[in-house]
């Protein structure tokens, strides 16, 4: 398209936390601002897309701690499973970085420095409770107890669901630990905290005028914030805590929060050090980056902090201001929040076990409008609609008519059409207009009613009589063919950004890769045609069921839904029936009475999963390799298949016996046992796992 001049466009999707895996929900963000992007890029615009883990905090902390591994462990192996699960959906970022990295922590003391250097930070006391049988000061999700207000009990620390009302932890009427159960104590301890109210001026200005947030944001921002002074925003924690210590107030950390979104100049600087250019080029104020637009994708949930406290950062460090903040709205699932018993709960693993990724995509870009509305992923509405669009249209227009040019080619001049292609080509810049919009569904739309002219097209040429007419009719089959398999790629010029699969299916077919949104407008004549090759299989419904009955047994690790599901905290005495059932014991009686002495011949150790994998010959085994401390390591296998995903064991800590003699398989040698659950009553393999803070090595007593 060389008649529009090209923009620089940096963009970036919201960073996930390091201590959860991607589910369908996250994906609403990450396939909208990928679309986004490639559809910059298509139109030969400079686009880079950039995002991160986030890292830090006390949730990782936790977690790392039940674990018994270090943070970077953790975060190393969630940044693989993050990764895989991107690529998978085909979410192409330009650069993953990561907020632990040394580039971050450079530029977090730039932006402390600009902050410090501006009078913007000051200290005070703050009361916060603090769990003493942890050891740790609690964030907000980490407590429960009864709703000052209504009285509801099990309501987390910082608001109650059942009233809406939001308080401090402190508040909280009983209030309880998740962590250990142990009723916190209420603390007191020095935190920094960032005067924004002296950026008030700007802030009211930039929201409202400087055309980066959708008017409805501005007013609500207006409405909520704007109108009081603004309160001081606490960016630091006492240690414990996992993130960088703030290097001129030892002890202390910058809260997660403070150094999530420098994340994304952090990727910046990684990206420019590997592709060249300057940070300045992007980040950099006035001549430095005369064109650059920043463009950041969020979820409803975090506008305050990308669009009040963010800019204040980049305002008070003279770093450039977002040219748009684009905010989504939250997923539903059959017109419900996820959840997990309901299978509803679906990690982007789990969906691509059984499910296109493409599917998806398409079934988001037709129902993202721009705007903050909720979006709902009926499970039924995608299996028509995938079925109905891509394979009955798209797909179909190709799969029906490209073998009858397999051995002719193209017709040697484009045929005539009756204006059908020129009519979609003419729709090329509104189409255009509704992508850069992100109203993708507004895109799909004009898309699918090229699809329905192109496909009322071949039904009336019907080319399969041409075909069965022989010689005679050769030459109109290869015209008609030839329209059809033009419309196809035309379709498939215009989905490339939502579809980049299909896109390379359809240049393989003919013409070869398509690079730019310009190849919509130039139907191709005279080229070879490869042989056909199916493009997409319909979604059958029980591939659904499958992805719903996996998604019920599947851990969900997320913040989300440790949120989500009251009924998920191993301290929730929800969780405990208030009889347990007898068939276990019925079923397997006590064995005969034995001696301590009997008990300590048997060496129970915490070990720790370091690596799990099938055994591909063996119905039930899973071979493990388990670390007991040290360099000391085993390899055993357990019959555990079937109940738990090798890959979601890794890192987690179990029970072996560690002193039972080894045992030639016919697989190898197993030189331990893990301790497992099993019995009536349930079905499965329930492995053992210590409290948090055992570590490997120590021994059972
Ligand atoms: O809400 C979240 O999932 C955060 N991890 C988003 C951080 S975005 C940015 F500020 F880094
Ligand atoms: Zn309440």
């Amino acid at each position: 398209m060389p008649a529009i001049s090209q923009r620089r466009l940096l963009v970036t999707s919201a960073l996930p936390y390091a201590n959860g895996h991607i589910h369908l929900g996250h994906l609403v963000e990450y396939i909208q601002t990928d679309i986004f992007v490639r559809f910059q890029k298509l139109r030969g615009h400079r686009a880079i897309y950039l995002c991160a883990d986030d890292t830090h905090g006390t949730a990782i902390m936790i977690r790392a701690r039940a674990e018994g591994r270090r943070e970077q462990d953790l975060i190393a192996a969630m940044r693989e499973a993050h990764l895989a699960d991107f690529s998978g959906f085909q979410i192409a970022f330009d650069h993953y970085g990561s907020t632990d990295s040394e580039a971050n922590r450079a530029l977090c003391g730039e932006f402390w420095r600009a902050l410090r250097a501006r009078g913007l930070v000051v200290s005070r006391a703050v009361q916060q409770l603090f769990d003493p049988q942890a050891g740790v000061f609690l964030a907000d999700r980490f407590v429960k107890g009864t709703c000052p207000k209504c009285r509801a009990v099990d309501q987390y620390g910082d608001s109650c669901e059942q009233c809406g009302a939001s308080y401090s932890p402190a508040d909280l009427v009983d209030p309880v630990s998740t962590l250990s159960g142990a009723v916190p104590e209420i603390r007191s301890a020095e935190h920094l905290f960032v005067t924004i109210e002296a950026l008030h001026g700007f802030l009211a200005d930039w929201t409202r005028s400087s055309g980066a947030l959708d008017p409805r944001i501005a007013n609500y921002l207006a409405g909520h914030f704007l109108g009081e002074p603004l309160r001081d925003w606490d960016v630091s924690r006492p240690a414990p805590y996992f993130g960088f210590e703030i290097p001129d107030a030892p002890g202390h950390y910058w809260y997660v929060w403070f150094d999530a979104p420098i994340g994304y100049v952090a990727a910046t600087a990684e990206w420019c050090a590997t592709h060249g250019g300057s940070l300045d080029e992007w980040w950099g104020r006035g001549q430095a980056a005369p064109t650059a637009e920043i463009h950041h994708f969020i979820g409803k949930d975090i506008v305050y902090f990308h669009t009040l406290f963010w800019p204040a950062m980049l305002e008070a460090a003279n770093r450039a201001l977002p040219a748009k903040v684009r905010v989504h709205g939250f997923l539903t699932v059959n017109g419900q929040k996820m959840s997990k018993s309901r299978g509803t709960f679906i990690l982007a693993r789990t969906y691509l076990d059984h499910l296109d990724p493409g599917m998806l995509r398409y079934y988001y870009a037709a129902k993202l409008s721009g705007g903050i509305d909720d979006i709902d992923l009926n499970l039924e509405e995608f299996t028509a609609k995938v079925n109905a669009d891509l394979v009955g249209k798209v797909a179909n227009l190709a799969s029906r008519t490209a073998r009858w040019l397999e051995t002719t080619g193209l017709s040697a001049r484009y045929p005539d059409d009756g204006g059908l292609f020129a009519a979609a080509a003419a729709d090329a810049e509104t189409i255009a207009e509704a992508y850069e919009a992100c109203d993708f569904a507004r895109a799909m739309r004009h898309v699918m009613q090229a699809a329905d002219r192109a496909n009322a097209y071949v039904d009336a040429e019907q080319p399969w009589k041409l075909a069965k007419a022989g010689a005679e009719a050769a030459d109109r089959l290869q015209d008609v063919a030839s329209v059809a398999v033009n419309l196809f790629r035309q379709l498939a010029v215009y989905l490339a950004p939502v579809l980049p699969r299909l896109a390379e299916q359809a240049g393989t077919l003919v013409g070869g890769p398509i690079r730019s949104w310009d190849e919509a407008t130039r139907p191709l004549a005279g080229l070879p045609v490869a042989r056909f090759e199916p493009l997409i299989r319909r979604v059958e419904a029980t591939q659904v069921e499958a992805v719903l009955a996996a998604s019920r047994q599947a851990e969900a690790p997320s913040t989300e839904s440790i949120r989500s599901s009251p009924g998920a905290s191993p301290m929730d005495p929800t969780t405990q029936p208030a009889t347990d059932p007898a068939a276990p014991l019925e079923a397997e009686p006590l064995a005969a009475e034995c001696t301590i002495d009997d008990f300590t011949k048997i060496d129970l150790r915490v070990a720790r999963i370091l690596a799990a994998e099938e055994v591909p010959e063996a119905r039930k085994l899973l071979k493990l390799t388990v670390s007991l401390g040290g360099d000391v390591r085993r390899t055993v296998f357990a019959g555990i298949k079937g109940f738990h995903d090798p890959e979601k064991l890794v890192g987690r800590l179990v029970v072996v016996v560690a002193n039972l003699a080894p045992r030639q398989m016919k697989f190898g040698l197993s030189e331990g046992m893990v301790v497992a659950a099993s019995g009536a009553g349930a079905e499965g393999v329930f492995l053992l796992s210590p409290d948090a803070g055992a570590l490997p090595g120590m021994r059972l007593h």
